[in-house]
């Protein structure tokens, strides 16, 4: 059989301890021997890609090493009866793209158990238009749904706006008729936060400027916070009584300088997400929605889609907080 060649965007540790990033051309002996072969149509960028691109070693122990923590493509060769080859598939979290080569390389070789069938009315762009961020942000709101949050009872405040996680999280906030409020530090921004969803803008400093105190006024109904930091800590402490806070990032700090009080005294719900382990049934029921009720139809204004030539400069721009939106990887020159 032919050799198969695919390039991959390679993250290596240079001599001086930093990190490089190459695109190199590759073959499947430079890929972990699993039980699906993915030949890759699209890939993301996400938080953590940027991170493991940069020699995060929180994120990525291994180096040289292929982020890509999504992947939409066709299966192109299967030991397991579960899926055919042709077969269109989505892999995204687990351990793909941190220390298993990811989705920045033409194909890709993961344990069956990672893998699901693409959700079908999406196509596969749309997919990783949605991508890991979009799946986080839907599970957000379904936590919020979960918990109790209704749109009568007040605002949902959104931190981190203009990013993957954010601004899928407005728009589906937003279609679903809550009152959503953003946080966002891009003062050239405010115009694409009206336009995808946001009835109000507030700017990062001037929201942190209750930071010192230990409770603020009752605003939110719920919270879906993808910055942490005294951004989490602020939007918690001007939570309303019984409200919801989901915590599903860290862009601004993994710290949370906070007391009880909001807890205690107001019943606040601190909610926890996590979308690399969540369960495969709960990533169906995810997906089911965002393909379904859920399914936005202008994603694509909130989107770019880029080649892995240009990957590299994406990359940069997410780690310096200048993101807007969702970032796609056409991956299909890249074999
Ligand atoms: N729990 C999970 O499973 C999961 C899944 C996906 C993502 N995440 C996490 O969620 C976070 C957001 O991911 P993403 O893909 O949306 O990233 P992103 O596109 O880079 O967006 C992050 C946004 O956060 C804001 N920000 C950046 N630096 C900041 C700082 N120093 N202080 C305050 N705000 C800052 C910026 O928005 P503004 O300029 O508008 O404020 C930026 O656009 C990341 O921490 C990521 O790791 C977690």
């Amino acid at each position: 059989m032919k050799q198969i060649k695919f390039q991959a965007l390679v993250v290596s540790k240079k001599e001086d301890g930093g990190y490089q990033r190459s695109l190199q051309w590759q073959t499947l002996e430079d890929l972990p021997d699993n039980e699906v072969l993915i030949k890759v149509e699209y890939s993301s960028l996400n938080y953590k890609d940027a991170l493991s691109a940069d020699g995060n070693r929180g994120v990525t122990r291994r180096y040289p090493h292929t982020p890509g923590i999504d992947a939409v493509g066709r299966i192109h060769s299967t030991g397991v009866d579960q899926f055919s080859p042709g077969e269109k598939v989505l892999c995204m979290g687990y351990d793909l793209g941190m220390n298993t080569a990811g989705g920045f390389g033409g194909y890709i070789s993961v344990p069956s158990s990672w893998v699901m069938a693409l959700p079908g009315p999406l196509t596969s762009l749309e997919a990783m238009q949605i991508g890991t961020a979009g799946f986080t942000a839907g599970q957000c709101v379904h936590r919020l749904l979960e918990l109790g949050v209704q749109a009568p009872q007040g605002p949902v405040l959104v931190t981190g706006a203009t990013g993957g996680v954010g601004s899928i999280a407005i728009r589906l906030l937003a279609a679903q008729g809550f009152e959503v409020v953003t946080v966002t530090g891009k003062s050239d921004q405010h115009a694409f936060l009206h336009d995808i969803g946001a009835s109000k803008v507030i700017d990062r400093q001037k929201f942190l400027a209750g930071a010192g105190k230990l409770l603020l006024r009752e605003r939110w109904a719920g919270v879906v916070d993808t910055v942490g930091g005294d951004i989490l800590a602020t939007a918690i402490k001007g939570t309303r009584y019984d409200g919801v806070v989901t915590s599903c990032g860290n862009a601004a700090s993994g710290d949370l300088p906070l007391s009880v009080y909001p807890f205690i005294l107001r019943g606040v719900t601190l909610a926890g997400i996590d979308s690399a382990r969540c369960s495969m049934e709960r990533r169906m029921a995810i997906w089911e929605k965002l393909s379904g009720p859920w399914r936005l139809p202008d994603l694509a204004t909130m989107c770019r889609t880029v080649s892995l030539q240009t990957l590299d400069a994406e990359i940069d721009r997410m780690l310096s907080g200048g993101a807007r939106g969702r970032v796609v990887v056409d991956m299909r020159e890249a074999v």
